[in-house]
């Protein structure tokens, strides 16, 4: 029996691949290669010594989907795949609904036809929109403010009706907070096209001499220095918070929520500070005005994960930075290089 991975050769997908194998999982990856290439799996061979079943399929495509269903042994899918911009989605909102939302619609029909009602979706900390207060509870009100996040809740009301409607389902939603850092062995990691929407991929950028400053989005927020405050999670405690995810699936859970992160607040000058120290140079920054949408301070209770799954996050944000410094040295052009 084996998980299925949507979006498996992406950032975090790959580095779940990762952790499954290790755990002894067999894997099979879709993916489109949309936002990614088919090198981040053969690295994630080469990492492990194990095999992965590759399909590049698109989830729109029904047939070839239910093809992969009708080959392979599938118990469970771990559900990555997804468009995840937040600027492009509001320019693009209806490449985002149908992508995200008729995708997942997609796969979900062809689960239920091959009886296959395991599933772990990729959910973010963007569905708490703006927040009354820290940190951060699973039962905290939801909203969205952009076509992306918009996606996601209702990708997980989706969930939450069909479990509603047929409670043989075991899904797990998983809320992310701000995965950073890569693999120890430098060799995955994050690979943004183009100009990067987020803050780590710019700092590491700037540091290694692609781009030339770091405009930090607003230093008036109500924080201790200014500027926005962030939980950052290692993406391989976020990996592994899958493994247990996929445990806990087997035990029948129906459906749960957890978030996961650190717990911890960091802000955009505390990480170009850390930033700075791990690759030993200066990484230039300039004030720019608040980016519209952002929050101010946005980190998680990461408790429930810890009660229920038995899991926490275990690197700290110098072994975030480093990991995230040494893949992009090693990469400088992601998987180009
Ligand atoms: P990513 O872009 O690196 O990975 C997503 C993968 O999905 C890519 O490999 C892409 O090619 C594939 N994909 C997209 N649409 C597809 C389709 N229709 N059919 C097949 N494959 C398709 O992104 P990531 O950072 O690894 O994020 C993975 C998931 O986690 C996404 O759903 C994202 O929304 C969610 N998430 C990410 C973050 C983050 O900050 N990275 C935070 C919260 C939630
Ligand atoms: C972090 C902080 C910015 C870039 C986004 C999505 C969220 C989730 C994770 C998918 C903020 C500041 C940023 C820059 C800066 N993704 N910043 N200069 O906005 O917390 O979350 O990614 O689900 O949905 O919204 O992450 O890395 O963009 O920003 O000053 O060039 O860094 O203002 O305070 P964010 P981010």
């Amino acid at each position: 029996m084996a998980i299925l991975v949507t979006g498996g050769a992406g950032y975090i997908g790959s580095h779940t691949c990762v952790e499954l194998l290790n755990a002894g999982y067999e894997v099979i990856v879709a993916d489109n290669l949309c936002n990614s290439s088919e090198e981040s799996l053969a690295r994630v061979k080469k990492i492990t010594g194990k095999d992965i079943r590759f399909y590049k399929v698109d989830l729109l495509w029904e047939k070839e989907l239910r093809e992969i269903f009708q080959k392979e042994k599938i118990e469970a899918v771990i559900h990555f795949a997804g468009l995840k911009a937040v600027g492009e989605s509001v320019q693009k909102p209806l490449e985002y609904y149908h992508n995200n939302i008729t995708g997942t619609l997609v796969l979900l029909h062809i689960m239920r036809e091959f009886g296959v009602k395991n599933i772990v979706f990729s959910s973010s900390a963007t569905v708490y929109g703006k927040p009354e207060t820290v940190p951060i509870k699973e039962d905290f009100p939801l909203s969205a403010t952009n076509p992306y996040g918009k996606t996601k809740l209702m990708l997980e009301d989706i969930l939450r009706d069909l479990y509603q409607a047929d409670s043989s389902w075991n899904v797990i939603l998983l809320r992310y907070f701000n995965p950073i850092g890569a693999h120890k062995s430098g060799t995955i990691g994050e690979d943004p096209q183009g100009i990067p929407n987020n803050l780590i991929p710019y700092i590491t950028q700037t540091a290694v001499g692609k781009l030339e400053t770091v405009g930090v989005f607003g230093n008036d927020y109500d924080t201790p220095d200014g500027s926005g405050v962030r939980d950052y999670i290692h993406v391989v405690d976020l990996a592994e918070g899958h493994v247990k995810a996929v445990e806990k699936l087997a035990g029948q859970p129906g459906i749960r929520t957890y978030n996961l992160g650190t717990g911890i607040g960091y802000s955009v000058f505390d990480m170009i500070k850390a930033f700075s120290q791990v690759c030993g140079k200066e990484i230039p920054y300039v004030i720019k005005p608040r980016r519209p949408g952002d929050i101010a301070v946005c980190y998680a209770d990461a408790s429930l994960a810890k009660e229920e799954l038995d899991w926490s996050a275990k690197r700290g944000l110098d072994e975030m930075c480093e990991d995230a410094w040494r893949w992009q040295e090693n990469n400088p052009m992601g998987y180009r290089s």
